[in-house]
């Protein structure tokens, strides 16, 4: 079963969900890493950046796997998946380009995409530490409610509210309408997950997750019975649980 944790503030959950990254990497240095895009992790990356730099953590050897991307967002895009952690992680630790295995819906028909990252995982051996952070309709990566806990990477018709929700990260209007997403399957056979939320929009959704039934309609909760799961709260996301 995950634990749950709550920290003070936003600050406080960032540095513990940084140091668990940097400890994952100085035990395995080729390790493989899927991290999400989005606001939640921002911090956490940011902190990961100054850690490895003060302590000298060498991630020239660790591999980075996308979790998701928006169908018809280029990775040159600002608020695409790929430009996100381009921004914010490889390029400041000066990742080599054949460490990272993001989708290209792009360039390449989509469900080849698909294959294709789940090949480089099979090959990689699995993932070593998964970091995802909660939608507002309870998804992780694209793995949207109602979705199908059986598959590997896969395409997606978006829901309603992530299609909406998602513009936050464009300067312009986009149309957001599928994506293409790990599969639950590939999260949980993952050897560490963290799911990370902060911010009190985001407490009736851990509600949810953390108290109802785990089921398809909240695909978070299926993170609950991760055996080696952390679910990491600030005290606002914590604010409506008992
Ligand atoms: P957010 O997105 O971190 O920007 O809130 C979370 C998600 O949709 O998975």
């Amino acid at each position: 079963m995950a634990m749950v944790s709550v920290f003070k503030n936003y600050e406080e959950l960032s540095v513990f969900a940084a140091e668990q990254i940097i400890s994952v990497v100085q035990q395995k240095p080729a390790a493989v890493l899927c991290l999400a895009a989005g606001n939640t992790p921002k911090l956490t990356y940011q902190k990961v950046v100054a850690l490895a730099k003060e302590r000298k953590v060498d991630f020239s050897a660790a591999i980075f796997i996308g979790l998701d991307e928006w169908i018809g967002i280029g990775p040159t895009i600002e608020g695409s998946c790929y430009n996100f952690l381009n921004e914010l992680l490889f390029a400041p630790l000066s990742i080599q380009l054949n460490h990272i295995h993001f989708f290209d819906a792009i360039e390449n028909d989509p469900e080849t995409e698909c294959l294709r990252i789940d090949n480089i995982i099979n090959v990689l051996g699995g993932i070593d530490l998964t970091l995802v952070g909660i939608g507002m309709n309870g998804h992780v990566g694209f793995n949207e409610p109602g979705f199908d806990p059986n598959l590997n990477a896969h395409v997606v018709v978006l829901d309603a509210v992530t299609s909406k929700v998602g513009q936050k990260y464009f300067k312009e209007n986009r149309e957001l309408t599928k994506g293409i997403t790990l599969g639950i399957a590939q999260i949980m056979a993952s050897g560490k997950v963290l799911l990370l939320a902060n911010g009190k929009n985001k407490a009736g959704i851990i509600h949810k997750t953390l108290q109802e039934n785990i089921a398809v309609s909240v695909p978070a909760s299926f993170i609950r019975e991760h055996p080696n799961g952390l679910i990491l709260l600030d005290e606002e996301a914590a604010s409506e649980l008992p």
